[in-house]
């Protein structure tokens, strides 16, 4: 049959295996990619470029002729690998039959590869263990390949040898996506069954939906329902993507690609829906995600001059291809009508903030994230917060609880002292302690999700030279002695800058706000006060001193052009103000006065 030469496949990878170099050899080897300047061409969002990351999961549909004589088509999915964005992965996984486990050879297994690991098992995808960087001199082959053994419980005389830079190997991989990986085995005389794992909007052809196809076959007209948001459409184009969409009469089961249908409406299209022929409709539509839950809220607002209904527009969009993305109506005193939106992390945060950007040209103003609280109020009621203004009166509180994760920290044991220092200063309990070998040790310990959503990532990377890695799931809810640190700016209390922070740490929370604060804000033509507050208790100040007038004139000099461009230069920064009170705050101070020193 047709299934018999398609491979559907995917590569997983802790962050920096080298998933992406990998990616770019097997599209070279393809044809796919000729010119070696346009390097990792699947990180295609200029965001991605930025951060140097795969955050979004990409498909390409290349022909392999391989060494049995037949031509295979393979579908390979990019996935991402920071902590962030594990759901993209296993969304990924569902339209595949195999992943490409890549495991740098200098780093070896790291807590990333072993949650990528779990999420292809639970699939249960056949995978291929791909030990990447062996032309390093520290590549410790025999040591990667006792781990898999060890901790993977795989045949490491199935792990191939490759170096994704230099390109030896790429034939094995090659050879064993075809060999290792069975075809797709969807039945083509069935209702059609397609997965949507992803989707994306284009101004000319509405919405872009990538479909995995498992039964049936889908064409040009082709009358189709969602079957989750019970939509009805007509196809008016199929095929896959080759960087750019190519056109295909049909796309039949075991087939990977996209579909468009003039869809418009995005409000009421989502990712993991089921997409079956209207008129003759499978009989169950397919096992769609697990719901995301986002664990960060920050408010997102339209800076000066921007449009909040496009700000709506704009969010919608970005639904579309991210899910864990949430957003409601809020209204902030200090920033008048914007989103509350819920994330997975800060870098889901930044990264939404940078595509709003770049994508959408709309400039934003986020306020400060927090997690969410449980709050149990004296009539025994709960609610749950997810931001500091909305905290009720203290006298009406009876408890509040902080959510806790779990946490799967492995690094090398020389920088063991110093990771347990960390733990214990962000409030940790340290649960467990696994030698894993000689020299590698795995620690787990319950955390405070609100001290690890910041910094902690960067914070465990400086203190073990980038050796450690970490990996963290929601454990539950626990009361906590958590207090309303409120941030008063010129006087006036900006409800944008509010935090939960815990009562041991909210003076030096509140002195390293004001601080940070005073060299965030630029001087302005008057004095302005800092002062961090609980209740009505002052507990910490700062004054950034006034701008001198004179200071001003003699730096525009007499130069008019040269002080238009300055002018120019302030209004574009302008943007990304907010003016509170008299004070225009930046757009970075919300987020960067959480960071710790
Ligand atoms: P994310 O997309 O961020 O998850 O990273 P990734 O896993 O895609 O890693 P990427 O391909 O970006 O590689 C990370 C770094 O390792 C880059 O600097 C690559 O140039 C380098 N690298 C990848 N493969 C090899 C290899 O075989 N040998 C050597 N020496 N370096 C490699």
């Amino acid at each position: 049959s047709h299934q018999k030469y398609i491979r559907n496949f995917s590569i997983i990878a802790h962050i920096d295996h080298g998933k992406s170099t990998l990616s770019d050899r097997l599209l070279e080897a393809i044809g796919l990619l000729k010119d070696k300047s346009s390097e990792q061409v699947l990180d295609s969002m200029e965001v991605e470029k930025e951060h140097g990351i795969t955050v979004k999961a990409h498909t390409v549909t290349g022909f392999y002729k391989a060494q049995d004589g037949n031509t295979y088509q393979l579908n390979f999915i990019d996935t991402p690998g920071h902590v962030d964005f594990n759901y993209e992965v296993s969304r990924s996984l569902k339209a595949c039959e195999g992943v490409l486990l890549v495991i740098d050879a200098t780093q070896g297994i790291q807590a990333q590869t072993l949650s990528n690991f779990y999420l292809a098992l639970e699939e249960n995808l056949v995978i291929i263990p791909v030990i990447n960087k062996i032309d390093l001199p520290s590549a410790h082959i025999d040591m990667v390949k006792e781990q898999i053994e060890k901790d993977l419980g795989l045949d490491p005389a199935e792990a191939l040898l490759i170096s994704a830079k230099t390109g030896l190997g790429i034939d094995t991989v090659l050879e064993a996506i075809v060999q290792r990986i069975p075809a797709p085995k969807g039945d083509i005389h069935s209702p059609l069954r397609a997965l949507v794992f992803d989707s994306y909007y284009d101004s000319y052809l509405g919405v872009v939906a990538k479909v995995r196809v498992f039964d049936g076959s889908i064409k040009k007209g082709d009358a189709i329902t969602f079957m989750l948001s019970q939509k009805n459409y007509q196809v008016e184009e199929v095929g896959y993507t080759q960087i750019k969409l190519v056109p295909q009469s049909e796309l039949r089961a075991g087939k990977v690609g996209y579909i468009t249908a003039a869809i418009k409406s995005i409000s009421d299209f989502g990712v993991g829906d089921t997409i079956t022929w209207t008129n003759k409709p499978c009989a169950e539509p397919l096992p769609g995600y697990k719901e995301v839950k986002p664990y960060v809220f920050a408010g997102l607002f339209p800076a000066e001059g921007e449009d909040f209904e496009d700000l709506h527009e704009a969010l919608m969009k970005l639904k579309l291809n991210d899910a864990a993305l949430t957003f409601e109506k809020w209204n902030s005193a200090a920033l008048g009508m914007g989103f509350k939106c819920g994330f997975l992390g800060l870098l889901h945060l930044q990264i939404v903030q940078e595509r709003l950007d770049k994508e959408f040209d709309l400039a934003i103003i986020t306020t400060i994230p927090s997690v969410e609280y449980r709050i149990t109020l004296s009539d025994g009621s709960i609610m749950m917060i997810e931001s500091a203004t909305e905290l009720p009166d203290q006298s009406k509180i009876r408890q509040i609880e902080e959510p806790f994760v779990l946490s799967h920290i492995i690094l090398p044991n020389e920088y063991l002292g110093a990771i347990l220092q960390l733990i214990q200063d962000r409030r940790g309990i340290q649960r467990n302690m696994i030698y894993i070998d000689t020299d590698r040790v795995e620690i787990i310990a319950e955390l405070p999700l609100a001290e690890i959503i910041y910094d902690f990532y960067d914070k465990l990377k400086s203190f073990s030279r980038g050796y450690a890695s970490f990996d963290y799931e929601f454990l539950e809810f626990r009361p906590s002695e958590i207090i309303k640190l409120d941030i008063l700016v010129n006087g006036k209390v900006v409800d944008a800058l509010a935090q939960m922070v815990h009562k041991d740490t909210a003076y030096e929370r509140g002195r390293s706000v004001v601080t940070r604060l005073k060299d965030l804000i630029p001087q302005h033509l008057f004095v302005i006060p800092l002062q961090a507050a609980i209740g009505s208790k002052i507990i910490a100040r700062e004054t950034i001193k006034a701008l001198r007038k004179d200071v001003l004139a003699k730096c525009y000099g007499g130069d008019i052009t040269r002080k238009r461009k300055l002018l120019e230069k302030q209004k574009e920064g302008k943007k990304r103000m907010r003016t509170i009170g008299n004070v225009d705050i930046p757009q970075e101070a919300f987020i960067e006065v959480l960071k710790r020193g």
